[in-house]
Parts: C-alpha cells; sequence; structure tokens
C-alpha cells in the first residue's frame, strides 16, 4: 500500500484506533525509554527504578525519579503529532460518534490530554496521579513547582505510590480490556513511536489484523511490527501524521 492508499484507507474507515509509544512525546523533549544515546533506559536500569522490588527497596530515590519526570512533563507542551491526533479524533468522533475512534496509549505524561484528546486509554498508569498503597485511593498530584515526594492519602493519610504499571506488575484489566475489544473492531490501527517491545500493547494491533483490519506504523525506524503492517511510514509522529492526514487533493 502507498502512502496516496493508506491516506483514503485513514480518511473513509469508520473505527480508528491509535497506539502510541515515547516515540510521539520525543518531539516535546521527553526521552524514549530504548533510544540509545537519550533513553531512560540508557542511563538507568528498569529494575533500579521501575519496579515493585526497587520501590520497596528505596521509596525515596523511586519518588525523586518519578517527581523530576512530573516536573519535566508538566514543564513540556504537546507536540503537533499529539495535536493531530486530537483533530483527527474530532474529524473521526463528528462523522461516527465516540466509537469512531479510541486513542490507546503507552505514555504516561498527560500530552494527550494536554493536546485535546478526550480520555486516552493510559494502559501503563500516568504521572499525574499517585495511588494510596494502603487503600488504593487515586488522586493528582499537586502542583509540580511545589510538589515534594512522596505525597499522603487525602483519604487515610498512607503513604502513597507513583500511579504506573511497573515491571512485573499487571496492566488495569478494564482498560486493557477496553483497548483489547477496540483493535479487534477497528478498520484501521495506526501505531505510533513505540518499539513494539513491550506486551501486552505490542500485541494489540494483531487483534486489528486478525479481524480483516489494517495496520499502518508510523516510526523512524523499523519495528517487530513493521513487516506486519499494511503500510509503514519511516518518519517522526509529526511528519507521518502530517502526511497521513492531508487532504488527497491537497
Ligand atoms: P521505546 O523507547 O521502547 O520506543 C520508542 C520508539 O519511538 C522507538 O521505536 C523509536 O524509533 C521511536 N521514535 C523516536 N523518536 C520518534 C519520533 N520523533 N516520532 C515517532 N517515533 C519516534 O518506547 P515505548 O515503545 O513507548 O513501560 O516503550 C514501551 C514501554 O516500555 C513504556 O511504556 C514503558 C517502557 O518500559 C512502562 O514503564 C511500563
Amino acid at each position: 500500500m502507498n502512502l496516496a492508499e493508506a491516506r483514503s484507507t485513514l480518511q473513509a474507515a469508520r473505527r480508528v484506533v491509535v497506539l502510541t509509544g515515547a516515540g510521539i512525546s520525543a518531539e516535546s523533549g521527553i526521552p524514549t525509554f530504548r533510544d540509545a544515546q537519550t533513553g531512560h533506559w540508557a542511563r538507568f536500569r528498569p529494575e533500579d527504578l521501575a519496579s515493585p522490588d526497587a520501590y520497596h527497596r528505596d521509596p525515596e530515590l523511586v519518588w525523586e525519579w518519578y517527581a523530576g519526570r512530573f516536573r519535566d512533563v508538566m514543564q513540556a507542551q504537546p507536540n503537533r503529532g499529539h495535536l493531530l491526533l486530537a483533530e483527527l479524533e474530532r474529524q473521526k468522533r463528528a462523522e461516527g460518534g465516540s466509537d469512531a475512534f479510541t486513542l490507546v496509549t503507552q505514555n504516561v505524561d498527560g500530552l494527550h490530554q494536554r493536546a485535546g484528546s478526550a480520555a486516552p486509554l493510559e494502559l501503563h498508569g500516568t504521572l499525574l496521579s499517585a495511588r494510596c498503597e494502603a487503600c488504593g485511593h487515586v488522586q493528582p498530584l499537586p502542583d509540580a513547582a511545589t510538589f515534594t515526594p512522596p505525597p499522603k492519602c487525602e483519604v487515610c493519610g498512607h503513604r502513597m505510590r507513583p500511579h504506573i504499571v511497573w515491571f512485573g506488575e499487571f496492566l488495569p484489566d478494564d482498560v486493557l480490556a477496553l483497548a483489547e475489544l477496540q483493535f479487534k473492531r477497528a478498520d484501521v490501527a495506526l501505531i505510533i513511536g513505540t518499539s513494539s517491545l513491550v506486551y501486552p500493547a505490542a500485541g494489540l494491533a494483531d487483534r486489528t489484523r486478525s479481524h480483516g483490519g489494517l495496520v499502518f506504523e508510523i516510526n523512524p525506524d523499523e519495528t517487530p511490527l513493521t513487516q506486519r503492517a499494511s503500510f509503514s511510514l519511516r518518519a517522526t509522529a509529526s511528519e507521518g501524521l502530517t502526511r497521513l492526514m492531508e487532504a488527497r487533493d491537497a
């Protein structure tokens, strides 16, 4: 499939589902996880920071890292890629109602919401909230400029942990089930800025393929998904979305 065909297929699609990864926020200055020079995991080992064991061993260190990332994302701005996805959502929902477009993200930075996307499904939690270790209550973090971790639960007063899915933890059942359903039903699944290495998110596109839908990928690099995609655009998220969403007769 070529770009013109992919563009018209996307325009005609009645149900579109999008999965984003860290790459879509790279153009907002947020480091990805696996990029060789800049990625988080080039500087830190996941087991040292993003696991329940790490948190039990040294909650202050883990909180310090998440509080720093929280401050960084609150200073960052959504980029053209985030804005174009919010625009695609408006177009599709205007034509076909709320089921016509679903955004699923592995990102925890809240930039899709700030760009205008309505309630993306956050598979890996969010940096913007904390969860009580005792009662499970979830509350937003206070203003990034004044926040000093760890936060205390407003319901029971206990210490709270980052509201993030760590290595070795399960994704929230309800969020994953809804994402799987929308991937099964989609005519087009658009996979943007993810290395397609971390499951179950990396398996979502195959739900669309096995139900007869098409998979399009936008990524500057090849990924394990590229071979299985109907169309793959070697571009950044903002360039790729701009090219894919240009009007057909423009
Ligand atoms: P990765 O860091 O694994 O992959 C980022 C992808 O973005 C790579 O394939 C890059 O080629 C691509 N990329 C880089 N710059 C880009 C740009 N400007 N536009 C588009 N793509 C670009 O990040 P994820 O796939 O999101 O999980 O990682 C998945 C999960 O692994 C994360 O959610 C996180 C991590 O461990 C948890 O923390 C639970």
